[in-house]
Parts: C-alpha cells; structure tokens; sequence
C-alpha cells in the first residue's frame, strides 16, 4: 500500500467572478520512503494540491476526491484529527520562512513549543533535543544559537531552522513546496543536499514541489508535471529528463540551463499560463503547444500509461516529441 495514495483530488475556489478549477482530478501515489517532484509553472495548481492534502485550503476553496495517507482519507477527518496527523505524520515546508517563523519568539522556543505540546517533553529536555535537530541541519554551533531570534540568521539558516522544526515530530512524510526559491544558487545547493542527507538519515517519504526542473534532477525518483491542475505526464525523473513524452516538458526542459549549451539559448515557453476559470474542453496545454493538431483544443487526451513506470496525457506519439 502506497503511504500517499491521491484519487481524483479536485480543487475549486468560488470566487465573484465564477469558480476556480484550481486542481483537476489528481491521481498519484507515494511510497514510503520515495521522493516525489510535483513540476509546473506558476499557478498550475502545486501548492493547492499540497494544501487541500494538508487541509490548508483557503476559506472559499473546497476539495473533492481522496487522500488517503496509510488507508485514512485526510479529506473526510475533522480538523482535530487533522491536526494530529499534521503534528506526528505529515510536515510541511514553505517557500519563505519568516511566513512561518514567529519573529518575536526565540528559536529555541517556538521549537520547544512543538516537542512540549505534542511529545509532553518538560522545557528543558525539548530545547535539548531541539538543539540537536538543529546540529542535524547543519546550524554552526547550534546550542548557542538556538537562543537567538530568527532575524538573526541568515535566509539559508532559517530554512534550515524550518526544516528542523519539520522533523521534530519525525514526519513520515515532508511535502516542502519551493523550499530554495528564495535563496541565492549556493544556498539553493546546500539545502538540497541537505533534504537528501535528511531522507536518508530518518527514512522521510518527501514530496518537493517546485517551477524548476533544474533542482529535481538527482534529488526525485518520480516527477508529476502538472499544468492547468492536470497531469502531463508522470514518470522516472531520469527517464523525463532523457526523453519526455509530452510537449509541455520539453518546453519546461528548454528552460533548464545546462553546462553543454550557451545560456542564451534558454527558452520559455510562449504564451500565457491558462486562465483557470476558462479551461479549454481538450487539452489546457493547446493554446501554446508547438505540436497542437485539431483535436486537441476540444478533445482531452485521456492520461494513459506507456514505457516503464510512466504515464502521459497527450494526443501525440510520444516518439514524435523531442527534448
Ligand atoms: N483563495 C483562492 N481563491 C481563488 N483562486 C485561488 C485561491 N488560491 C489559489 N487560487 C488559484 O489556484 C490556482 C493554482 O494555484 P497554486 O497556488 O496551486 O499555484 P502553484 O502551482 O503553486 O504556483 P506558484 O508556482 O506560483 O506557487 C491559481 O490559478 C491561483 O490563482
Ligand atoms: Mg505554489
């Protein structure tokens, strides 16, 4: 049994001007202990596939569909039960740190608050053991530091002090949804690694979501590329990366610098994102695919399995598309 097993997940936000399709019929799955990146440009439904699984949607959206984390659908548990799951089993991490960080307590308290709440650690023993998820990211002298405030750090140490306060209660998944954006390419870096050595070390299923194709290559067993709330195409994030299937990746792909090529041949894909309110009937790609053909505007390609381990959504042979 998958540890993450998603059905036909749909995200709507009502809003003055209509409803919002946020995400549309979603389906995957993550093993225990698997790495999982969900890819796609801005507003292509990524973060609201992870908060509706969190149950974090905002107040005007609502979610359809399952979520089943170890059998139980998160979707159908009351928000006390939720908030068990997202204490012991499911985690967290965002983009921006300080959206998360509380700024006028010290580190070593909002840290020690999780462990005392949710483990009955005495203060004492939680700032101890806090201090030592600390070292585990990496923070240079950390039981010193731990008494210090979170703008007294840096962007990169503050991410990592995120990702610490993550695995305090030792999720058994991590969903971290752009957690580099923010951060300069060395930083960018050294944080991924450090997610891989975390994985590793506590055996944590992640699911990284990310606009960047570049940062999952080496670090994801599996890529969903998402785009207008659907699935492209799924697969073995090397075999994606060698040869996708599905004209959308190949343009994400053409946007990824590359040390065999000239920074300027960088491209990005033409044309505007979809207005999620008026999704075309076909496929929500058509408007600015390079290999559109007359079905595909009024027409969805069904999402079918091809090759090993993959799956794509597109009226073209797969063969026919090239990186
Ligand atoms: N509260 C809301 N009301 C209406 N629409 C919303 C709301 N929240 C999100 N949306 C819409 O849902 C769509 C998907 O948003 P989502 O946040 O999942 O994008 P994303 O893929 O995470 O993009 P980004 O890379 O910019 O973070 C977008 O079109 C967004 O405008
Ligand atoms: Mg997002």
């Amino acid at each position: 049994m998958a540890l993450l097993d998603v059905r036909d997940l749909t995200v709507t936000f009502q809003t003055n001007d209509g409803p919002v399709n946020a995400v549309n019929g979603l389906s995957f799955a993550v093993d225990t202990h698997e790495t999982l990146a969900i890819v796609g440009e801005s507003g292509s439904g990524k973060s609201q596939t992870a908060f509706a699984i969190m149950g974090l949607l905002a107040r005007n959206g609502g979610a359809a569909g399952q979520a089943l984390f170890d059998g139980t659908d998160l979707l159908t548990l009351s928000p006390r039960q939720l908030n068990r799951v997202r204490a012991n089993q499911i985690a967290m991490i965002f983009q921006d740190p300080m959206t998360s960080l509380n700024p006028y307590m010290r580190v070593s308290d909002q840290m020690a608050e999780v462990l005392q709440l949710h483990r009955g650690l005495s203060k004492r023993d939680a700032v101890a053991e806090a201090a030592q998820m600390l070292d585990a990211v990496r923070i240079p002298d950390a039981k010193a530091r731990i008494g210090m405030y979170p703008h007294e750090f840096s962007g990169g140490m503050r991410q990592r002090i995120m990702i610490a306060m993550a695995l305090l209660c030792r999720p058994r998944l991590l969903i971290a949804d752009e957690p580099t954006t923010a951060l300069d390419v060395t930083v960018q870096a050294q944080i991924m690694q450090l997610l891989a050595d975390i994985r590793e070390e506590f055996g944590t299923a992640v699911i990284l979501i990310t606009h960047d194709l570049g940062i999952v290559a080496g670090f994801c067993d599996r890529t969903l590329v998402l785009y207008g709330g659907q699935i492209m195409e799924e697969g073995p994030t090397q075999a994606i990366f060698d040869d996708p299937s599905h004209p959308y990746t190949s343009g994400l792909l053409k946007a990824v610098p590359r040390l065999d090529r000239d920074d300027a041949d960088l491209l990005t894909i033409a044309g505007e994102p979809p207005d999620m309110s008026h999704l075309p009937a076909g496929c929500p790609f058509s408007p600015r695919c390079d290999w559109v053909r007359d079905e595909c505007p009024g027409l969805k390609p069904p999402l079918v399995p091809f090759a090993a381990d993959r799956r794509r959504a597109c009226h073209v042979a797969a063969e026919e598309i090239t990186r």
